[in-house]
């Protein structure tokens, strides 16, 4: 069979990406230019000023991508873009600049779902196994995908209220740590003690759903009624205290999900899955089942490119093509 090299464009937050995969699982290149700098001072991402860098980014990014790889445009088969869900200022860039790209080069354009490129972000490393189940764990989203083959989706669990980073980042900033916050609390935690027992949201007992928002609450009313008491914590303690709660529930809900639908393989995918806490935690429950997890190497947990090149590339497969009137779609379904 022909070998097949997407070009994958990521903008739907404050990363501009651009890479190429090769056949679904080689990374030819991979460039980000984050923008964290520049949002840090506002504590958040703030949409106009992402939409304002991708535009001034996204032709370096482009360029670079193609140096990197020493391909060009008469290798490249078909452009895939993240077309939601994410911020509709910042998805536009993207996928205007893929639709014009795609009608200047005459190659195909494939509309990507930014959390299947963060599922696919896993195939890079490992071939898939079906079925197999998928704990998304990002800024925006907190889900449990059932795969059965390439290309299908099936939410079997998801946050009621806030997503597990914005958990992490909300309780950062009580703290006065900087944004993002979920690396400043993972390092601290390793370094306090779960002395507080905070809340854990197992709601139904057949639910795979999740929910945060209580337990992010909890965390600062502790810090609130501990100020007024005079009695102040450790903020590693409370780092530590905050993740153990996140965690339990995270990776005793994605146990119990992969035994009830005897999945092959177990992935976890989204900025989140760089937390070492998650991580050890994960491998030490699936270590004693027979069960292989899969978590991919932290530079490809965070949103890229070459996670939406690496998705395109079976919905290329599959046929699917997205026509010029790709739209960005901020809240796009799974
Ligand atoms: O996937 P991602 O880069 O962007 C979204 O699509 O949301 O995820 C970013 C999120 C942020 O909330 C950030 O605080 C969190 O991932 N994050 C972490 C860690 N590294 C990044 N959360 C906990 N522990 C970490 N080590
Ligand atoms: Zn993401």
């Amino acid at each position: 069979m022909k070998d097949k090299y997407i070009l994958g464009i990521e903008t739907s937050c404050d990363e501009t990406a651009v890479s190429i995969v090769k056949n679904g699982r080689e990374v030819l290149s991979n460039v980000v230019a984050s923008q964290i700098e520049s949002h840090k001072r506002f504590g958040g991402v703030v949409p106009e000023i992402a939409s304002r860098h991708h535009v001034e980014q996204i032709t370096l990014v482009l360029e670079e991508a193609f140096n990197e790889s020493g391909l060009d445009w008469d290798d490249i088969d078909a452009i895939a873009v993240t077309e939601g869900p994410g911020l509709v200022g910042a998805l536009l860039i993207g996928v205007n600049a893929a639709k014009a790209l795609a009608f200047a080069k005459g190659k195909p354009l494939v509309g990507v779902h930014h959390i299947a490129g963060h599922i696919y972000a896993n195939r890079l490393e490992e071939e898939f196994q079906f079925p197999l189940l998928a704990l998304i764990v990002s800024g925006g989203h907190t889900e449990l995908v059932l795969m059965k083959e390439h290309g299908s989706y099936e939410v079997i669990g998801e946050t009621r209220d806030d997503a597990a980073g914005e958990a992490y980042d909300k309780v950062a900033r009580m703290l006065n740590l900087p944004y993002p916050g979920g690396p400043h609390i993972d390092r601290l935690a390793a370094e306090g003690d779960a002395v507080i027992d905070f809340p854990r949201a197992w709601l139904e007992e057949d639910s795979f759903d999740f929910s945060f928002s209580g337990l992010k609450s909890a965390v600062i009313n502790k810090i609130h009624n501990a100020k007024q008491k005079g009695i102040t914590f450790k903020q590693e303690d409370i780092a530590a205290s905050f993740q153990a709660s996140v965690i339990d529930v995270l990776a005793t809900k994605t146990l119990k999900a992969a035994m009830q639908h005897n999945v092959k393989q177990v992935i976890v995918a989204g900025g989140v899955a760089a937390n070492k806490g998650l991580r050890a935690e994960l491998e030490a429950k699936f270590k004693e089942t027979t069960i292989p997890l899969l978590i991919p190497p932290l530079r490809l947990c965070t949103d890229n490119a070459a996670m939406i090149a690496a998705a395109g590339t079976i919905n290329y497969e599959q046929g699917k093509r997205s026509g010029m009137d790709l739209n960005a779609n901020p809240s796009l379904l799974l």
